[in-house]
């Protein structure tokens, strides 16, 4: 089965649901964000705005998940447009928002939201305000989800570091083959990493192409993912899970044969990676490509929690991001365990002075109006 049919957020609104663990990007855009990535949202918003000037504006989220991260992007986006409008003495426009993941994603807590949402952005803006309508738009992001020209900012947020799939070479016995790992570490051999290099950039190419050919010309992608520094030393939450996983395997718990042929569909590029493929796929001018280190547990005060605490807030956040695909490969009888494990782990790093932390890529690009015969564009003058 492949990646689109068994990915997903753990949905609904329980203990372990996405909805209430994912205040990890929620601080990034809350905190973290107001330093950093909030105010390159803001320009190239503006930007977008200010260029475009259109009657609707029309916003894709690409990779939405539920819960309040889902409807807190709609939030930021109209306040940005509405303290623009307002600078420039110009009526806002109406908003049209569409919201996109993976068909099995839990878009029906979305739903159930918008009505509260509707009302309290009515209370808030008064009536010169909007209307917004907010729509669904299922499907991958790496195939073509709107029509040409139809869409003036696409924003997507912890999401194009998933892949489309795991690469395949790493289980079909060749050089690039990662027989216990489930994603890169240090061990790895480089042609591990070589092919999670070449999927990643297949994907990513794929996904600058469809945006280029959905977006109008002056429109614009914001876009923050989890990004790697560029040294031999690939330490990562799933490199602990593929430890603990192999743990169990030495305790009979989990069949080997399932863990040698596993492996997640996620990479982290530098940030040279990244811009590699923006630059060789041609169709967008960067705006902004920044890179900034952000906490695991980067919302909760570090000084008010102890070592476990920090820790199991940092598992359950993992869990709602992968368990669904760990449960179709592992089963579900051998979760609870393994996530116990992985806090255990993240303790034992902790106590040898480890940092627990990633690099975050934000960019911002916006949209060539043409390329030449040689693939090269330039940013349309209006
Ligand atoms: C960690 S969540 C991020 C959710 C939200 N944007 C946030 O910042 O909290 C990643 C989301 O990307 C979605 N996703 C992964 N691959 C996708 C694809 N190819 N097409 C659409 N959505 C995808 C997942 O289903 C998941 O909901």
């Amino acid at each position: 089965m492949g990646t689109e049919q068994v990915f997903h957020m753990n949905g609904g609104e329980g203990d372990t649901s996405y909805a209430n663990n994912s205040s990890h990007q929620f601080n990034f855009k809350q905190r973290n964000g107001v330093l950093k990535g909030k105010p390159i949202l803001e320009e190239i918003i503006r930007k977008v705005y200010c260029t475009i000037n259109p009657k609707c504006l029309k916003v894709a989220d690409l990779g939405c998940a539920s819960g309040p991260n889902a409807l807190m992007m709609v939030n930021d986006i109209i306040n940005i447009v509405e303290s623009t409008s307002f600078n420039f003495n110009r009526k806002p426009p109406s908003f049209q928002f569409y919201m996109n993941d993976l068909p099995s994603n839990d878009f029906n807590t979305i739903f159930k939201s918008l009505a509260q949402f509707y009302e309290t952005l009515e209370e808030k803006k008064g009536p010169r305000f909007g209307p917004c309508f907010i729509n669904a738009t299922p499907g991958t992001f790496y195939k073509r989800l709107f029509p040409d020209n139809s869409i003036h900012f696409f924003h997507s947020t912890y999401s194009v570091h998933w892949l489309s799939q795991p690469p395949e070479e790493l289980t079909n016995g060749a050089e690039a083959y990662n027989m216990d790992n489930i994603y890169l570490t240090s061990t790895n051999p480089p042609e591990t990493y070589k092919a999670y290099l070449r999927q990643f950039q297949h994907d990513f190419k794929l996904f600058l192409k469809s945006r280029s050919e959905e977006l109008v010309p002056g429109g614009a992608i914001f876009l923050t993912f989890v990004g790697r520094k560029n040294t031999p030393e690939i330490r990562t939450v799933f490199g602990l899970l593929g430890m603990s996983l192999n743990d169990m395997v030495l305790e009979n718990l989990i069949e080997g044969a399932k863990l040698e042929f596993f492996n997640m569909p996620l990479y982290s590029p530098t940030a040279e990676e990244a811009k590699a493929v923006i630059e060789e796929e041609g169709s967008f001018t960067i705006q902004r490509l920044e890179s900034m280190m952000l906490g695991w547990d980067a919302n909760i005060n570090e000084d008010e929690l102890d070592e476990n605490s920090r820790c199991e807030f940092i598992a359950k956040t993992f869990r709602a991001i992968t368990e669904t695909l760990l449960k179709a490969r592992f089963g579900e009888d051998i979760m609870d365990e393994l996530y116990l494990r992985l806090k255990n782990k993240l303790i034992q790093m902790l106590m040898k002075g480890e940092k627990l932390e990633s690099p975050n890529l934000v960019i911002s690009l916006v949209k060539k109006s043409y390329k030449d015969a040689n693939g090269n564009g330039a940013t349309q003058v209006l």
